[in-house]
């Protein structure tokens, strides 16, 4: 077993962690104060190869690992989680699928423009009425020749007012339940398409989180991907691999707010001394740095796993459940070790305590992992 990251995943680590620092950092409070999404800094990310990372080189990406994937999502999401969610579900969520089940020409007409940052993608799962229970869609295609009828509303779509390609997730047999759900590429600007109202939330601020509103949009059948009624399965293997994703940004919010209270307590003094000389910080540190290690792990595994062409359901499902809470937990933590400080934006730690709770409640909520897990352990 070898624990050694290879020359060009340490490039990968570099990389993410220079633009992070050059290029996130400036503006962060304010976008996040602003709920400004960080339209020049995606645009840059996409330059730079980070919007299709495992994307096959002929389509415009980069050809490269899981691995590579998640230690650039961890780099970037110590500074800025709302850069990196776009990020993680343009390459996760919308890239992988249609690579792996678009036709030719989904693939040379969607994929090349999502693949190189040229398009944002958005992927369109949960519905007003739909969140956990993901077979519950009302969203509607009815077949008319060549054609579907597209009818519904989507909610809390990521990348909602920014993305140009959207995959979206309908009921094409009502009477079949989960087998009779289909997957749709829909463009931005088609007749019938308007992009709802904005999320103004907790966290994530500088995402652009929106609801979707479909009325009588015209998707052409040559837009479906795979069979009718493959829907469902196309969101449940998107999510096992979306779910490594936002595990990497659980686990770079971590240790974001990590290394920010490690450098805090070692210039912070109290009663004479460093407070990190003080042990009721260094336990806390030592548990932060634990937990830190023991999610990357986890999340480190599943990505291997998926690299190795093994089933990683279950482990991308615990690398989620597991980073979430210790990025909760840590962030509570740099709060705590920074004090009255900790409660202000300017030193970011809130800011990251406030990001950290989404990555309990996206891609499946940490009670969702849960029934993954078990469902597998005891099967
Ligand atoms: N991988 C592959 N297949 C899976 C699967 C998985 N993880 N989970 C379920 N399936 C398959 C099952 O095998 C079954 O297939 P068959 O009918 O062929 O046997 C089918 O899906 C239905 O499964 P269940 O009977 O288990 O369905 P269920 O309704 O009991 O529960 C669930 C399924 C796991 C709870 C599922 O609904 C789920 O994952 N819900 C959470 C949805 C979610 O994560 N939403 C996030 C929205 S996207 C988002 O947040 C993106 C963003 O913008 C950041």
């Amino acid at each position: 077993m070898n624990f050694h990251l290879t020359e060009e995943q340490l490039a990968v680590q570099e990389a993410a962690r220079d633009f992070a620092q050059s290029e996130l950092l400036p503006g962060v409070i304010d976008r996040d104060t602003e709920a400004r999404f960080p339209k020049e800094q995606i645009q840059k990310m996409g330059a730079l190869g980070f919007m299709g990372m495992m994307v096959e080189p002929s389509y415009g990406g980069g050809g490269m690992d899981t691995i590579s994937y998640v230690i650039a999502m961890e780099e970037l999401s110590k500074i800025d989680a709302s850069a990196s969610v776009s990020m993680s579900v343009n390459n996760s969520l919308v890239c992988w699928g249609l690579e792996k089940y678009g036709t030719e020409e989904q693939k040379q007409t969607y994929l090349t423009k999502l693949a190189t940052g040229e398009a944002l993608g958005a992927f369109c799962l949960s519905e007003p009425e739909a969140g956990s229970d993901a077979t519950s869609q009302q969203t509607r295609a009815t077949l008319e020749g060549d054609y579907y009828l597209l009818n519904g509303t989507k909610n809390w779509i990521t990348n909602g007012s920014s993305a140009s390609i959207y995959l979206v997730i309908a009921q094409t047999d009502p009477s079949k339940g989960h087998k009779g759900i289909s997957v749709f590429i829909v463009e931005r600007g088609w007749e019938g398409f308007v992009v709802g109202k904005k999320e103004d939330k907790l966290g994530i601020r500088g995402s652009d989180t929106h609801s979707l509103l479909f009325t009588d949009v015209k998707v052409p059948v040559q837009n479906r991907i795979g069979a009718e009624g493959f829907g469902f399965t196309f969101a449940m293997e998107t999510l096992n691999g979306g779910r490594i994703g936002i595990a990497a940004q659980a686990l770079g919010i971590a240790s974001g707010a990590y290394e920010l209270a490690l450098a805090y307590s070692k210039e912070r003094k109290a009663f004479g001394k460093p407070i990190s000389q003080h042990q009721a910080i260094q336990f806390k540190l030592a548990d932060m740095a634990t937990q830190i290690e023991a999610a990357r792990l986890l999340v480190y595994k599943a990505a291997w796993l998926k690299d190795q062409g093994e089933d990683y359901a279950q482990a991308s499902a615990m690398a989620k459940l597991y980073a979430s809470e210790v990025a909760m937990n840590v962030t509570v933590e740099a709060v705590q070790v920074h004090g009255g400080y900790g409660y202000v934006k300017e030193y970011h730690v809130e800011r990251l305590m406030r990001d950290a709770k989404i990555t309990q409640i996206y891609e499946g909520t940490s009670e969702i992992q849960r029934i993954v897990i078990s469902r597998n352990v005891l099967k």
